[in-house]
């Protein structure tokens, strides 16, 4: 799936015409061309994935030369005729690849490409791409046996980091006790807000607030450990600073509170779709994360320690070359004993324990 989605993009953004067609060009020539800097290490990562594709050749100067013929939309076709189901993750594939040659050179904001209103892409895919709701559901399966035992009068107090589109809230929402559960839908820009306050307006024990995870939650109206469980689909990547954005998130949490998230393992699948937003390539922890918002597994057990949480468990039960390069992250902020258990390694189905590392 991921070198298909890759290929898919890459023959749609590699377009070799205008000031550098058919010719030998180099990463100074693209900038020439218009190429913004804060996008140039996508474009870096789309000329890799292009020499894997045959569609270039790199050179020992350090260039490229076009050797093969992008044919985007007949591999879409193709693509699209061998895996109808994932029709959700083509047309985004499609939509990135053409709007690509705008948003490299600034005449469009990766942001309206992703999240405007002329094509709600993001949202598309954070509701629907089959890989991302099995992900969501082997996160709410695992979250609602940890929550099994949760005492018939205790309050539930959830909170949800970068909520955005809604896509993991639509999933959880009817599993939640509605008498006692009290949810807090943040994202950093709350223009998602109205959206999401039609789409769960039967849902009436939640609530809406602005939250910057890269920013100090006590600072911004939240209440230090007053969460029982603090969940992020996608959206824990995308502090600045990771482990301080881990920080605050468990600052949010009560003594034996738990975070579980989910996150993508693999920068050029992620990347090929929402690098082109500036924001994908600017983490400030360069050592950790050197090119690209996404973190390894191994990265995750040790920086989810440094940031204070006492466990970690991954609920993914395929290893990182096959399949979805993503895991459901579960981590508690102590050893205690509440919501649930402290984690352990499960599969999506909640049955088989799997190994952290594989
Ligand atoms: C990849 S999307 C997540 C999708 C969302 N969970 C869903 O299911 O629709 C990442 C989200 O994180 C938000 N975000 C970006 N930077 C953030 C930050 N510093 N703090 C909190 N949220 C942030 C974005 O606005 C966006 O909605």
């Amino acid at each position: 799936m991921s070198s298909i989605l890759d290929s898919a993009v890459a023959r749609g953004a590699i377009k070799l015409d205008g000031p550098v067609g058919g010719q030998v060009f180099s990463l100074d020539d693209l900038k020439s061309a218009g190429v913004r800097e804060s996008l140039c290490p996508l474009v870096e990562m789309m000329l890799a994935i292009a020499v894997r594709y045959g569609l270039l050749t790199a050179r020992a100067d350090g260039g490229w030369c076009q050797s093969g013929t992008p044919a985007p939309e007949e591999l879409l076709q193709d693509r699209l005729n061998e895996f109808p189901e994932l029709i959700v993750m083509w047309q985004a594939a499609a939509w990135v690849g053409r709007s690509l040659p705008s948003v490299l050179t600034g005449e469009v904001e990766g942001l309206e490409v992703l999240f405007g209103e002329s094509g709600p892409i993001a949202a598309q895919v954070y509701n629907h791409d089959p890989g991302l709701t099995y992900l969501s559901d082997a996160a709410v399966a695992y979250i609602r046996a940890a929550l099994a035992d949760w005492p018939a009068d205790r309050p539930l107090r959830i909170l949800e980091i970068g909520a955005g589109t809604g896509g993991f809230t639509a999933r959880i929402l009817p599993h939640l006790p509605p008498e006692r559960t009290h949810y807090v839908y943040t994202d950093v820009s709350s223009a998602f807000f109205p959206k999401a306050e039609a789409r769960f307006a039967a849902f009436n024990f939640l609530e809406y607030h602005a939250l910057d995870l890269s920013a100090d939650p006590t600072e911004q109206g939240f209440v230090a450990g007053s969460f029982d469980l603090v969940v992020a689909s996608n959206a824990l990547h995308t502090t600045t600073d990771i482990t301080q954005g881990l920080r605050n998130a468990a600052t949010l949490l009560d003594d034996n509170g738990q975070l579980v998230a989910l996150e993508l393992h693999t920068n050029s699948y992620v990347a090929t779709l929402f690098g082109i937003l500036d924001s994908f390539w600017d983490s400030s922890d360069t050592d950790l994360r050197p090119a690209g918002a996404a973190l390894t597994r191994d990265q995750w057990t040790s920086v989810l320690e440094q940031a204070g949480f006492s466990a970690s468990a991954f609920l993914s039960a395929q290893p990182e070359h096959e399949g979805i390069p993503a895991s459901v992250i579960a981590a508690a902020r102590s050893t205690g004993a509440q919501p649930g258990s402290t984690p352990r390694d499960q599969d999506a189905d909640g049955a088989t324990p799997v190994p952290a590392d594989r």
